[in-house]
């Protein structure tokens, strides 16, 4: 059967195996998929060994997606953009780097029926995780997007490393947000179990929808938040995690697998 695997630290809770088993098992199609815990130090290691052996692709997650990046001979012009990699091949001892976050946020969003063109948009968090999807949201031509940051420098680097694509884009300190927002964005890493930075009143209206990049058993701290302000829906990021994964799987073997099912199993067990 082909290989794939997972790198990460940690990496035991991921559930990409399942996912893409899933995926698997809707064409019939033979392969193996495992988590790879590989040392903080020794992830160039890992991948080398990994496609040495034969693997046939691998995705990358905290904290190696930078680190694959780097290591790439060839990327494509998303994960050049988002100066990070979640996707990972090798093709004529090249290897090769993708990055799907940001397709896999948007799809996401397309499937709640969220339409982002001409939208206000507001992006909690200026770390990795924007800079990953920050290209992809930007394609869909919302009217303005704001990327808010406890660190605003950290936001005005990233709008000045998306500018020019024709969407007005702006940084904000968190206090500093006004207005209603048509869609808003979490990607505060804080967000799974902390408490949620205190945010301007306002920000949600009752078309507000709110969504969160990460998932977790419970709602997150932004979800309550978004729906204490009246928003009239929130999700958490499983279906994002779902999609990331059909477009690393259609990167690698050609055909994009059916989402719908395998998230249901995901959310229902
Ligand atoms: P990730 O890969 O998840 O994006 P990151 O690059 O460490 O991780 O970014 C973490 C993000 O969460 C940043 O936007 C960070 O804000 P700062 O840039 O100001 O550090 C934000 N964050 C984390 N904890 C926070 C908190 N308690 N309050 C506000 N923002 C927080």
């Amino acid at each position: 059967s082909d290989r794939y695997a997972v790198f990460g630290n940690p990496v035991s809770h991921s559930r990409s195996p399942d996912i893409h088993h899933a995926f698997a098992a809707q064409r019939g199609e033979d392969l193996v998929y495992e988590r790879i815990e590989a040392p903080v130090d020794g992830f160039p290691a890992a991948v080398t060994a990994f496609f040495d052996g034969g693997g046939r692709g691998a995705n990358v997650t905290v904290p190696f997606k930078e680190e694959a990046h780097g290591l790439c001979g060839a990327l494509t012009e998303r994960a050049r953009q988002a100066g990070a990699v979640n996707t990972l091949w090798r093709r004529d001892g090249v290897l090769h780097g993708d990055n799907t976050d940001g397709a896999g946020l948007v799809a996401d969003l397309r499937g709640q029926g969220w339409a982002l063109a001409g939208k206000r948009l507001l992006v909690l968090g200026a770390g990795g995780a924007v800079r990953g999807v920050l290209g992809p949201l930007l394609a869909q031509a919302p009217a303005e997007l704001v990327v808010a940051n406890r660190t605003v420098a950290r936001a005005e680097t990233l709008v000045e490393r998306f500018s020019g694509q024709g969407v007005a884009l702006h940084a904000s300190a968190l206090e500093a947000l006004n207005g209603r927002f048509d869609v808003i964005i979490n990607a505060i890493s804080a967000g799974l179990y902390g408490d949620m930075p205190a945010l301007p009143e306002g920000l949600v209206g009752d078309a507000t929808v709110a969504y969160d990049m990460v998932y977790g058993a419970r709602p997150t701290p932004f979800m309550e938040w978004a729906d204490a302000a009246g928003a009239a829906a929130v999700r958490d990021g499983l279906g994002m995690l779902v999609e990331q994964a059909a477009e690393a799987y259609q990167v690698w073997r050609g055909w994009r697998p059916d989402t719908a099912p395998v998230l249901a199993r995901l959310r229902h067990g």
